[in-house]
């Protein structure tokens, strides 16, 4: 594996486009989730150097009865809270939704959660593994109408891929 990036593009699609191969190759060989999530929000947060980029991941250790719950996984980013309830937030809300949200402010969005003041809009990727959510990707930027269709895309074709990376209770 190479332990570098190769960043030429200066366009956000083409970016895109030359990032996602080597996203690829770095998770090809690893399958701990850990390692792949932490490396993908590191080479997020390089190229593009967005303001938190980050995994909140399905908590599967909550009891029964209890309330669903997201809770933080690897990011690259300012101290973030930790634990999310389905349908709170712009996190939840993607997660019980089962949708992508582009958020272009996040003070027009009823319930977001400010992890930071200095955040300004965001987007928030479900990851999907058969039929269930077992993941988010949320990404922060520090000014309003960061992300588009073009993130949205490329996103969740990530989102794919990592859905690949990602074992869940009971699948072993
Ligand atoms: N803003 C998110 C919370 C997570 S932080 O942005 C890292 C939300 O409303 O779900």
């Amino acid at each position: 594996m190479s332990e570098s990036l190769t960043i030429t593009a200066t366009e956000k699609e083409a970016l895109y486009a030359e990032i996602m191969p080597q996203i690829a190759s770095v998770l090809a060989n690893e399958t701990n989730v850990i390692a792949n999530l932490a490396n993908t929000s590191a080479i997020l947060k390089e190229c593009f150097n967005f303001f938190w980029v980050g995994f909140y991941l399905v908590d599967e250790t909550v009891p029964k009865g209890a309330p669903e719950q997201l809770i933080l996984g690897p990011f690259q980013g300012p101290l973030a809270c930790t634990r999310i309830r389905k349908g709170k937030g712009v996190c939840g809300s993607a997660w019980q939704e089962c949708r992508t949200l582009i958020v272009p402010d996040v003070e027009k969005f009823p319930g977001h959660i400010a992890c930071s003041s200095l955040s300004k809009s965001e987007i928030v990727i479900p990851i999907i593994k058969g039929e269930k959510i077992v993941a988010v990707l949320d990404i922060d930027s520090e000014e309003v109408n960061t992300f588009d269709t073009v993130d949205q895309l490329w996103l969740e074709r990530l989102a794919e891929l990592l859905a690949t990376k990602i074992v869940v209770k009971d699948e072993k």
